[in-house]
């Protein structure tokens, strides 16, 4: 095809960083467009021709919220889904072989958690609108307004995340939404104000998000609590997090009610009766027409996230012997 013929191609294929030119690049540099926690951005990526591996960066862990990673992985698992997302909408197929398992490897800064094989194909529409939503996604933590979110919509958001591997609820039940109401203000009051994380290079920014009754409210949740179901609770955020900017829906995360032990505790009995482990809450709702758009949020220069290919103990190894690798490209927590 043309690139004439395909105007969303041609825009999303211009760099977004001077001197990015491989397609393998531009899709690192789509990919550090994902949410992180407290925007600690704590990926590194080795790229060596059409092939992509997806490091964590230990040396970005927030540990006092943070002690086990597990935000830090959620974050990367967001990265490897806005890849994925890229790849597509450059005209890419991308493999995927996973290779998170176990505990993570505190001791070694760089942890590879998977490899991404692009091969060449065609954008479609879908692929391209996918795109366009992972350029237009921003963290929206104003009060939303007071139209409430259909619940078609939190199903189709929780279905996209579902497709990812994740367990995802839309909070509907009115009992719940106390519940969940009371868990958030508890966690507000237990927490400490946490300082930016000292090792980020760009700040934590913005105030404390502000719920209404009208939020649409949806729980990511997993069976396992490992860092291989974190990184696929990561993906899924991505897709859940597209899906809502494909229907004009703000989001925003609240990670503060799962930080806080006794009030993920909370969710896990009082809302989820101990069938599943919360991961994540994300409020969702509509903004008004007349709103300013929420300006893009820092990123590291792509210089600061690429690996050397040849740095000590990160050496590529065959994704077929990945004890993560799966065929489907997904796996269950
Ligand atoms: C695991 C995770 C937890 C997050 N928790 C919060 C949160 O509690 N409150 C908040 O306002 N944003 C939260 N965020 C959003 C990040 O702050 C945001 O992604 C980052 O600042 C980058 O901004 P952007 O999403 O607009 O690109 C979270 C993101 C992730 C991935």
């Amino acid at each position: 095809m043309s690139s004439a013929a395909h105007p969303q191609r041609d825009a999303t294929r211009r760099p977004l960083v001077a001197g990015a030119r491989s397609p393998a690049l531009r899709v690192v540099e789509l990919a550090c467009r994902a949410p992180s926690v407290r925007n600690s951005q704590p990926w590194a990526w080795r790229v060596d021709g059409t092939t992509i591996e997806l490091h964590a960066d230990w040396d970005l862990l927030t540990s006092s919220t943070d002690p086990t990673g597990r935000q830090l992985l959620i974050s990367c698992g967001a990265a490897l889904h806005h890849a994925q997302v890229a790849a597509r909408g450059l005209g890419w197929r991308p493999v995927v072989s996973r290779w998170v398992d176990g505990a993570p490897d505190l001791s070694r800064r760089h942890e590879r958690l998977a490899r991404l094989d692009l091969f060449p194909s065609e954008a479609t529409p879908e692929s391209a609108a996918d795109l366009t939503a992972l350029l237009q996604r921003r963290t929206d933590r104003r009060r939303f307004t007071s139209w409430p979110v259909p619940e078609e919509h939190l199903r189709a958001l929780c279905a996209s995340a579902r497709s990812r591997g994740s367990l995802a609820l839309p909070i509907h039940d009115p009992v719940d939404r106390v519940r969940v109401g009371h868990l958030l203000s508890r966690a507000r009051r237990l927490s400490r104000t946490d300082p930016p994380n000292p090792g980020s290079p760009v700040s934590w920014a913005g105030p404390v998000p502000t719920e209404d009754l009208s939020d649409g409210l949806v729980l990511l949740c997993s069976r396992a609590d490992d860092p291989a179901a974190w990184t696929t609770v990561g993906e899924s955020l991505g897709a859940l997090w597209l899906s809502a900017v494909r229907r004009g829906l703000a989001a925003v995360p609240l990670s503060g009610v799962v930080e806080v032990a006794e009030t993920r505790e909370g969710l896990r009995g009082s809302v989820l009766g101990d069938l599943a482990l919360p991961q994540l809450l994300v409020r969702v709702g509509w903004q008004t027409i007349a709103a300013k758009g929420v300006p893009r949020s820092e990123r590291r220069a792509l210089a600061d996230v690429l690996l050397p290919r040849d740095v000590p103990g990160t050496a590529s190894q065959d994704p077929a012997s990945g004890p993560s690798s799966h065929p489907t490209g997904h796996k269950v927590p």
